[in-house]
């Protein structure tokens, strides 16, 4: 027998009178200690389950009488955090879009707002870092279709371009010269020759450029100037420069000729972004490093 149990043995415990084969079976009761803290437990968690969201039901939970949730948690800080940027946001709506630059405070956050209100809203057309894509001009060099100024950026962002929904849209149409039969084939395949030869590129057949200069003069020089300059007033791309919105190569030009280019921008004015937001933007994109002096 070991100590423990002779010592056991020495003392007179209460038990709960049921006994097995001689076995007794102790009465221990919890100590105080223990149950006060576990009584209070239960209060608690029924105090807090009528507070608070707790019983899942069918749908959603009970809503608790506090009527606190996550999401009006998130909706607050959102509102909190408005509220703070409120004042520094009607000062970026109402100054002239040209001193923004000139106010290191207002000029930094619009540079940051800026480039928040890019990633959400115009990245997945511009690309991620503003570099464009075939269709998605590039908006990080100075060449521009619409103009380069904080003004000429600001109206192209509020109102967009060639859509439907805003009136005051950025408006042309290059005509489709072969599907709308405006010019033969012969006369195309000319022309696109003498387009490549505008850049410096060399054309797949050389022979056809002077004629190629002719139909230019014709059917393009209207809008993309006489030596192919391009037209801002129309959006019409600078042909001299060796960017290209859509492929300078013989078969990109070609289609060009054929069935024209219609490239959209949704207006991000109006129910989309505050003019706040848009200045911001503008100040970023017109900062990225082709922006342009005002006239
Ligand atoms: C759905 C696609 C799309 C989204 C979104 C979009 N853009 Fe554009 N953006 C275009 C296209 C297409 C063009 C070129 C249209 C054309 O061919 O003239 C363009 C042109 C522009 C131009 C004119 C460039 C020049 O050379 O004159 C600017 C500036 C511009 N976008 C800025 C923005 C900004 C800033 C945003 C976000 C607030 C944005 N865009 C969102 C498609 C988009
Ligand atoms: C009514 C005005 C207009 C006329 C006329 C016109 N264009 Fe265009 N052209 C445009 C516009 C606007 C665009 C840009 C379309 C866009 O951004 O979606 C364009 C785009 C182009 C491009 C694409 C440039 C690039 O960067 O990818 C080429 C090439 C071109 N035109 C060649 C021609 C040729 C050649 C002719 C004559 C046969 C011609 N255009 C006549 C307005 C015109």
């Amino acid at each position: 027998m070991s100590d423990h149990k002779k010592n056991d043995q020495d003392h007179d415990y209460e038990t709960t009178g049921h006994s097995w084969d001689g076995i007794e079976e102790y009465n221990k009761p919890l100590p105080r200690w223990w149950l006060m803290i576990f009584y209070a437990c239960i209060v608690w968690g029924i105090g807090y389950s009528i507070m608070y969201p707790a019983w899942p039901g069918v749908k959603s939970a009970t809503a608790g009488i506090l009527g606190w949730s996550t999401r009006g948690d998130v909706e607050q800080a959102i509102v909190d955090h408005a509220n703070e940027l409120a004042p520094i946001n009607a000062q970026l709506a109402s100054v002239d879009l040209e001193d923004i630059a000139a106010n290191p405070e207002l000029n930094t956050y619009a540079q940051n707002a800026g480039a928040a209100v890019f990633r959400t809203w115009c990245a997945q057309c511009h690309g991620s870092g503003a570099a464009g894509n075939v269709g998605y001009p590039n908006l990080l060099d100075d060449d521009w279709l619409w103009g380069g100024t904080m003004e000429d950026i600001h109206y192209t962002v509020t109102h967009g371009i060639r859509n439907e929904q805003d009136l005051d849209a950025r408006y042309s149409e290059m005509p489709a010269f072969g599907r709308d039969d405006l010019l033969p084939k012969e006369e195309i395949a000319q022309v696109a020759n003498f387009v490549m030869t505008l850049s410096g590129e060399t054309p797949p057949a050389p022979d056809l450029v002077a004629a190629g200069a002719e139909v230019f003069d014709i059917n393009c020089a209207s809008c993309h100037g006489e030596d192919g300059a391009g037209d801002r007033f129309q959006g019409a791309p600078n042909l001299t420069d060796a960017i290209w919105l859509y492929g300078g190569d013989y078969a990109s030009i070609h289609e060009t000729v054929v069935n024209a280019r219609f490239g959209v921008m949704p207006p991000m004015g109006g129910a989309q972004l505050s003019d706040a937001e848009i200045r911001a933007v503008t100040t970023y994109v017109h900062g990225l490093g082709g922006g342009e002096a005002a006239e």
